[in-house]
C-alpha cells in the first residue's frame, strides 16, 4: 500500500515535470534579451521627459513599448547593477556603502548565481559590453566568470572616453586581454561595433543574451563636438550641451545596434530593456526634475529610474502604454527568468514582473528599500504602498534642481534651485509618493500612526541588513603592479 501510493506519487509528480518541461518554449524558440543600462541618466534626461535632448531611438522604443514609470534603482552605480546581476538588495550583500572604489578587495559576492549564469541554463549565448564595476581583484569577480561568454569594456567607475584610462591606470579589456589598440576611439563607437559584431557573428537559433552598460553618458563630461552641434543647437547651458551631445551619441548607437538586430532577423522575436543605474547627477548636468534629488541620494531624483521595454511580438496589446506598477532593479532577474521559462536562485529579493507588464495588471511588488546603511550613521528609505520614510540623511543633494535654461521647468512655481541644508532635514520623514511625487511634503505630523508603522516596518528590514562590505584601500590594485593596466590577482577573498 505504502509502495502503491508511493510508486502513484511519483508517477504524478514525474507527469507534472513533464508537462512543465514540456509547456517551455524550445531553446530555438526563446526570445533574444538584449538589456541595456546607460549609466547616470536622469529622469528628465531623455527626450520624452525634456524636448530639449535628441533620442529619437529610445523614443520610438519607449512610445512604442511600455514605459516604466515607477521602476526604482538604487542611488549609485555598483549596487544598481549588483541589483541587476543578482536579483537581491545590496543591503543584503554587503554593497551598499557607495560603489566598490579601485583599491578594494570587494566584489559582487562570488556565491551569488548571476542573471547570466542562468540563462546559460536555458541555453543562451551571453555577451558584456561595457561597464561592469562589480569588482575585479581576484577574476573570479570579472565578467567571464560571472556567467559571461565575452566581455569587453572596463571594470571601474569611470574614465576617460578616448583613452580609457581612470588615473594612473589603463582599464579596458576583451574578455581577459588588455586592449591597448583602442586607445583613442570614443567608448560609444568601440561598443557599438563590437555589440554589431556579436550579433553578425551569432547563431540566430541560439537564444541570444546582450547586456549592455553603456559608459554613456556618466562623467567625464565629453563628446565628439559633432553631436552637440548637430543635435544640441538650441541648448543654451555648455555643460547641459554636451551632456545633450552625450545622450544623442548614445541613442546614435542604441539606433545602430536595434538596426543590426533588425537586419539580421532578431528582432522579431526579442525583448529590449532599458533602464538607468540612477538619477541623474546635477553636478554634472544630469536631472531629474521635477523629482527631489539627484544620483546619489535617496531622493525620487535618485532611485526613480527611466526605463522601458520595447517588443516587436511580445507585448502587443500592451504597446504603447505605461506601466505604473512599483518596480526594483532586483526584480530583472526573475522577470527576465520567467519570460523564458528559466529557474530563479531561491532567496532572492526580486519578483517577477512579466505578467504585470503583460496585463497592466497591479505589481506583485508593495513594498521595497531604497536603501540601507550604517556608515557613517544608520540612513535608509523604504517604500510600503504609497507610504516612503525616510531615516537620517538622504543624502548631499536635497533639492529640486530645474533643467537651465527650460522655461517649462521654471514656471511652474515650485521652483527652488538650491539645496535644502542638510542641517534641516529632520530625523524622520514621511512621504505619500502617489499624492506627492516630488517629496514637497512631509507628512509625519499628520499621520502619526503610519509613522509609527513604518518605523516599525523599517526595523523589521534592518534587522536582516548585512553589514557593507567596504574595506581599506589595499595597495595591490595599483595599476603600476601591473605594467599601467587595472588588473585581476591582488585578492583572495
Ligand atoms: C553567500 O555567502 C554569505 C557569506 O558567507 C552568506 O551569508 C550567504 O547566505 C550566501 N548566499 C548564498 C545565496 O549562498
Ligand atoms: C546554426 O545552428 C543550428 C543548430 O545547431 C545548425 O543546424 C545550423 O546549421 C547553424 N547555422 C549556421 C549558419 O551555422
Ligand atoms: C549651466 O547650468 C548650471 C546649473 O544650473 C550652472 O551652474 C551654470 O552656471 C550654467 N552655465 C551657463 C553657461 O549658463
Ligand atoms: C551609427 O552608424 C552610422 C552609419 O553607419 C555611423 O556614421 C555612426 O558613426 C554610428 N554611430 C555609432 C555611435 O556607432
Ligand atoms: C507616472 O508617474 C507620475 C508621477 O507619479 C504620475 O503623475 C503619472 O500619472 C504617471 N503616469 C502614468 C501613465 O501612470
Amino acid at each position: 500500500m505504502g509502495v502503491l501510493k508511493g510508486v502513484s506519487a511519483f508517477v504524478c509528480v514525474a507527469a507534472f515535470l513533464v508537462a512543465k518541461i514540456d509547456s517551455r518554449p524550445a531553446a530555438n524558440e526563446l526570445p533574444h534579451i538584449i538589456f541595456i543600462v546607460a549609466d547616470d541618466l536622469g529622469w528628465a534626461d531623455v527626450e520624452w521627459r525634456d524636448p530639449m535632448m535628441h533620442t529619437p531611438t529610445l523614443n520610438h522604443m519607449a512610445l512604442n513599448g511600455v514605459i516604466l514609470n515607477s521602476s526604482y534603482v538604487q542611488p549609485l552605480c555598483s549596487p544598481s547593477r549588483s541589483a541587476f546581476m543578482s536579483g537581491y538588495f545590496p543591503f543584503h550583500t554587503g554593497l551598499q556603502h557607495l560603489v566598490i572604489l579601485p583599491a578594494q578587495k570587494v566584489g559582487l559576492p562570488a556565491n551569488l548565481t548571476t542573471l547570466p549564469d542562468e540563462l546559460k541554463k536555458r541555453g543562451y549565448a551571453t555577451h558584456a559590453v561595457g561597464k561592469w564595476h562589480l569588482g575585479f581583484c581576484n577574476w573570479k569577480y570579472t565578467p567571464t566568470f560571472r556567467g559571461f561568454d565575452s566581455f569587453m569594456g572596463y571594470y571601474n567607475a569611470a574614465e576617460d572616453y578616448y583613452t580609457h584610462v581612470v588615473g594612473k591606470g589603463l582599464d579596458f579589456r576583451k574578455n581577459k586581454d588588455v586592449d591597448r589598440e583602442d586607445s583613442g576611439i570614443y567608448s560609444t563607437y568601440l561598443y557599438t561595433e563590437r555589440t554589431k559584431s556579436i550579433v553578425s557573428a551569432h547563431n540566430k537559433s541560439q537564444p541570444l543574451f546582450l547586456y549592455l552598460p553603456f559608459q554613456s553618458v556618466h562623467e567625464p563630461l565629453e563628446v565628439p563636438s559633432w553631436y552637440e552641434d548637430m543635435y544640441c543647437k538650441n541648448t543654451k547651458n555648455g555643460t547641459r550641451k554636451t551632456k545633450c551631445g552625450m545622450v544623442a551619441i548614445l541613442d546614435e548607437a542604441i539606433g545602430n545596434i536595434t538596426q543590426t538586430l533588425e537586419a539580421e532577423g532578431y528582432m522579431d522575436n526579442a525583448l529590449v530593456i532599458f533602464t538607468t543605474d540612477n538619477g541623474g547627477p546635477v553636478w554634472a548636468a544630469g536631472y531629474n526634475y521635477p523629482l527631489r534629488g539627484a544620483k546619489s541620494t535617496m531622493w525620487e531624483g535618485g532611485t526613480r529610474g527611466t526605463g522601458f521595454v520595447y517588443s516587436k511580438n511580445l507585448l502587443t496589446n500592451r504597446a504603447g502604454t505605461v506601466y505604473d506598477g512599483m518596480m526594483h532593479a532586483v526584480d530583472w532577474l526573475p522577470t527576465i527568468m520567467s519570460l523564458v521559462g528559466g529557474d530563479t536562485p531561491p532567496g532572492i529579493d526580486g519578483v517577477s514582473q512579466w505578467d504585470s507588464i503583460l496585463t497592466g495588471a497591479p505589481s506583485p511588488r508593495t513594498q521595497f528599500v531604497y536603501n540601507m546603511d550604517s556608515l557613517p550613521l544608520f540612513h535608509a528609505a523604504i517604500r510600503d504602498g504609497d507610504w516612503k520614510l525616510i531615516q537620517g540623511s538622504p543624502g548631499g543633494y536635497n533639492g529640486w534642481y530645474p533643467i537651465p535654461g527650460d522655461d517649462d521647468a521654471a514656471d511652474d512655481g515650485t521652483l527652488m534651485n538650491e539645496a535644502v541644508n542638510q542641517a534641516d532635514i529632520d530625523m524622520y520623514q514621511l512621504y505619500n509618493i502617489k499624492d506627492d511625487p516630488t517629496e514637497h511634503n512631509d507628512v509625519k505630523d499628520k499621520f502619526p500612526d503610519v509613522l509609527a508603522t513604518m518605523k516599525a516596518r523599517m526595523e523589521q528590514w534592518r534587522q536582516g541588513m548585512v553589514p557593507a562590505n567596504f574595506p581599506p584601500f589595499s595597495s595591490g590594485s595599483n595599476p603600476a603592479n601591473y605594467d599601467g593596466v587595472y588588473s585581476p590577482g591582488w585578492c583572495d577573498v
